[in-house]
């Protein structure tokens, strides 16, 4: 049995009070929750946050890091520097990075690989452009930047791995996929992950949807036998839209 995991990407929003003052509301109105959560903070409210879900059912996660452990890298933040502030997780290959900051899944492969190194969980962001759905490679594009971002991880690493499928067109558009048509993306990445893995870990593996997921319509999402939880961007900037989501029923 798959635990559900719900992932709250706040992108580039919030101060450090503001943050906190979502934290904390989450913190109280999820605490009796029964699914696996996460807070994807900007690095500005990393430590503000992480001090507010420590001890909590609320996992402490950023949406980026650099492929390099440490050096010369002007602008970018290091695993190191994430784990001194007590991130457990961290959010690879969005969308927002492939396709605005030109990340390739040479890059990304090469992150994925570094924080599994040090210890964090990964959730890697897997998903088509609407013009690559209309010529019917969906499933062929998330196969490529599921099987690249995965080079190298061993089995064992895996097991901290969740994969996000988000169709970019769906992404802040408030254009959802159907849920059957979400679930047939899902079972075709679980099929990929059974290829490299094998059967058990592909039954094991956790696959988030993410694109407009609402309090509306969590639940139909959640329902599909192969998808076990949700990456919330807009949705998740405020406690009234994330918690619906998060106890979705
Ligand atoms: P959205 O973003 O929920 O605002 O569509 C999802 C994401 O980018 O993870």
């Amino acid at each position: 049995m798959r635990t559900y995991f719900i992932a709250g990407n706040w992108k580039m929003h919030k101060t450090r009070s503001e943050a906190a003052e979502l934290a904390k509301a989450l913190v109280s109105q999820l605490k009796d929750g029964k699914h696996k959560y996460l807070v994807a903070p900007s690095f500005t409210a990393l430590e503000t946050v992480g001090n507010i879900v420590a001890g909590t059912n609320i996992m402490l996660g950023a949406q980026n890091m650099a492929a390099e452990e440490q050096g010369a890298h002007t602008g970018e933040v290091s695993v190191l520097q994430l784990k001194d502030l007590g991130v457990q997780a961290v959010i690879l290959g969005h969308s927002e990075r492939r396709h605005i900051y030109k990340e390739d899944d040479e890059l990304i492969n090469k992150k994925v690989r570094l924080a599994l190194k040090h210890g964090l969980e990964v959730i890697l962001c897997v998903g088509e452009l609407l013009e690559e759905r209309e010529a019917g490679k969906a499933e062929a594009v998330c196969e490529t930047q599921t099987v690249k971002g995965l080079e190298g991880v061993s089995a064992e690493d895996l097991k901290r791995v969740t994969i996000a499928y988000e169709p970019v067109w769906a992404i802040g558009t408030g254009k959802t996929a159907t849920p059957e048509d979400a679930d047939a993306i899902h079972a075709y990445i679980r099929k990929v992950i059974g290829k490299l893995y094998g059967e058990a870990a592909a039954k094991a593996m956790c696959i988030q949807y993410g694109g407009s997921v609402k309090p509306e319509n969590a639940a139909q999402l959640m329902a599909k036998a192969n998808i076990d939880g949700a990456l919330v961007g807009g949705a998740a900037l405020k406690a009234e839209t994330f918690v619906p989501i998060a106890k979705f029923a």
